[in-house]
C-alpha cells in the first residue's frame, strides 16, 4: 500500500474490509444509485440480448477509480443471469492464462477484465479473434514440435474497465459494441448511497448529516463509504444512536477533509503553484519534485478531481490554478486567469 492509498479521500480500493466492501455493493441495476443515463442503456442492451439468447456485446467502462465500475460489471453479470469470471490486465501474463480464463466459460458468460489496459500485447493481440469470431488461435510447443491451434469459443461477453481510456489500442477499443463513460456522482446520489451504506451499517443518518458527507465525497461512491465508516466510528464513541450534522463536520476536521472533500496534499499541491509559481503554468514534473509526490500519482490521483471542480487547468505550457482555485483557498484573485 502507498502512501496515498493512506488518504481518507483516496478513491482508490485499499481492501481494508473486503467482506464489508462486498456488502455494500449493489447486485440489481434498480439497487445501482444514479448513471442514470447508462442504466437505461444497459437495461435495453441486455433484455434484448436476453430476448434474442445471446450473449451481450462486449463492453467497456471507464472514468476514474470509485466510481463503481467493477460494480457495474457484476450487476450486468447478474441481470444476465450469467456467471462471471474475474480478473485483471496485469494477472494476464501469458497467452496461456487467457486461454484457461476463456476455456471456462460457459455460453452468455461474462469475462471481466478490470485495468485493460494494462494487458501485455501479445495477449491483447490473442483477444481481438476472442472478441470479434470467438475463437482463438496459438502456437503450442516449441521448436520441431510446435504447431498452431485452432480453439472454438463460446459466445461470451467481455466486460473490461479502465481509468485510462486513452491508453487503450485503437484495435481494442473497436472491438466493444458498447462503450460507457462513468463521471462523477450528483450529491443528490451520492446523498442516496450514504443513506444507503448507512442502512446497511445499520445507523441511521440525518439528511443534513448524509448532504455533508455527499459534499466532501469528490463525487465518488468509494470516498463517501468510506468517510461514513470513519463518522460511525466517531458517532458510536460519541454515545449518538443517529449521525447529523454536527458529529459529520467534527469528523471531518479532524480528519482534514475540507468542505468540498480536498484533504491536506490537494491544498498543499494549489498552494504550491499559486505560491512559487504565481498560479502557473507550471509542469507536473516540477511541481511533483516540489511537493514530494511523484508525477503519476498526481496526474492519476490529485489532478482529474481539481480539473473537475475547475480550480485547475491543463494548459500547452502546463497546470494552472483557475480563479475559483485562488477564491476557494481564501486568496486574492490573480488576474492572469
Ligand atoms: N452506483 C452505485 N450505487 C451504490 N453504491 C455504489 C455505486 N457505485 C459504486 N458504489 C460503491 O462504491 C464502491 C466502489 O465501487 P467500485 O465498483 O469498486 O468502483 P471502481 O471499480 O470504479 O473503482 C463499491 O463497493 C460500492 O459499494
Ligand atoms: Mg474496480
Amino acid at each position: 500500500m502507498s502512501d496515498n492509498d493512506e488518504r481518507i479521500v483516496s478513491p482508490h480500493d485499499v481492501d481494508d474490509e473486503p467482506n464489508l466492501e462486498q456488502s455494500l455493493r449493489p447486485q440489481y441495476l434498480d439497487q445501482y444509485i444514479g448513471q442514470n443515463d447508462i442504466k437505461d442503456e444497459l437495461s435495453v442492451y441486455i433484455t434484448a440480448a436476453k430476448q434474442r439468447e445471446e450473449s451481450l456485446d462486449h463492453v467497456l467502462l471507464y472514468g476514474p477509480p470509485g466510481l463503481g465500475k467493477t460494480t457495474l460489471a457484476m450487476v450486468i453479470a447478474n441481470e444476465l443471469g450469467v456467471n462471471v469470471k474475474t480478473t485483471s490486465g496485469p494477472a494476464i501474463e501469458k497467452s496461456g492464462d487467457l486461454l484457461s480464463l476463456l476455456n471456462e466459460l460457459n455460453p452468455g458468460d461474462v469475462l471481466f477484465i478490470d485495468e485493460i489496459h494494462r494487458l501485455p500485447k501479445a495477449v491483447e493481440e490473442i483477444l481481438y479473434s476472442a472478441m470479434e469470431d470467438f475463437f482463438v488461435d496459438i502456437v503450442i510447443g516449441q521448436g520441431p514440435t510446435a504447431h498452431p491451434v485452432h480453439f472454438p469459443l463460446p459466445p461470451f461477453t467481455l466486460i473490461g474497465a479502465t481509468t485510462q481510456a486513452g491508453m487503450l489500442s485503437a484495435p481494442l477499443r473497436d472491438r466493444f459494441g458498447i462503450v460507457e463513460h462513468m463521471n462523477y456522482y450528483e450529491v443528490s446520489d451520492l446523498q442516496s448511497i450514504v443513506k444507503r451504506t448507512a442502512d446497511i451499517f445499520n445507523i441511521s443518518i440525518q439528511d443534513q448529516g448524509a448532504i455533508e458527507v455527499a459534499l466532501r465525497s469528490r463525487g465518488t461512491p468509494r470516498i463517501a463509504n468510506r468517510l461514513l465508516k470513519r463518522i460511525r466510528d466517531f458517532a458510536q464513541v460519541a454515545n449518538k444512536d443517529e449521525i447529523d450534522l454536527e458529529i459529520v463536520r467534527y469528523a471531518l476536521t479532524l480528519l482534514k477533509v475540507d468542505s468540498i472533500g480536498l484533504d491536506a496534499t490537494d491544498i498543499k499541491l494549489l498552494k504550491t503553484m499559486i505560491e512559487f509559481y504565481d498560479g502557473g503554468p507550471v509542469g507536473l514534473n516540477t511541481l511533483a519534485a516540489n511537493i514530494g509526490e511523484d508525477a503519476d500519482t498526481i496526474a492519476e490521483m490529485y489532478e482529474p478531481y481539481l480539473l473537475q471542480i475547475g480550480f485547475i487547468k491543463r494548459t500547452a505550457r502546463g497546470r494552472m490554478v483557475t480563479s475559483t482555485g485562488y477564491q476557494h483557498l481564501g486568496y486574492p484573485n490573480n488576474f492572469k486567469n
